[in-house]
């Protein structure tokens, strides 16, 4: 039975480019409610935790490079269904690949810059979420 939460961060490309406003609207149009979200910035230590699941891709360099290069907005977010209910909304990571209307079609710049991230497990959505809220409280 999957959760009722699941983890997202808009991403520097999508920050930068002026576009958390739109994502952040299609987000709840989806059915999503925004449970806990900030604007921050990450290290490139504190992003090569966070992707170490990545350390030993070829791109894991770039990727933390790129992570950290400008604002994030982390969110928590609930829903029935909420990791895989996110993942089909953002579609798929090369946004060549992205269905049509989904948030990585209409704002990602590439592969690597794919202006948003999806947990893509319960397990992981939690992780991820203490990540950036541990000892915040949610609403
Ligand atoms: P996230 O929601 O960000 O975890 O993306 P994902 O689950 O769709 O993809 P994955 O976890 O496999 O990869 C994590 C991130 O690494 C992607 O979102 C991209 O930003 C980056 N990435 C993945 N594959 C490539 C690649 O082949 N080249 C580069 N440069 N970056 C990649
Ligand atoms: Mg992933």
């Amino acid at each position: 039975m999957s959760g009722k939460f699941t983890f997202t961060m808009i991403k520097p490309d999508a920050v930068n480019a002026g576009n958390a406003g739109a994502i952040i609207k299609m987000i709840q149009e989806a059915g999503f409610r925004i449970v806990a979200m900030k604007k921050t910035k990450l290290t490139q230590e504190r992003a090569g935790e966070f992707y170490a699941v990545h350390s030993e891709r070829p791109f894991y360099n770039d990727l933390c490079a790129y992570m950290s290069s400008g604002a994030i907005i982390p969110m928590i977010l609930e829903k029935d269904n909420a990791v895989e209910d996110f993942r089909t909304l953002i579609g798929a990571t090369d946004p060549t690949k992205a269905a049509v209307g989904t948030i990585r079609n209409l704002f990602a710049k590439s592969i690597e810059a794919n202006a948003i991230h999806g947990s893509d497990s319960d397990e992981n959505a939690q992780i991820e979420g203490n990540f950036f809220f541990a000892g915040t409280e949610r609403f």
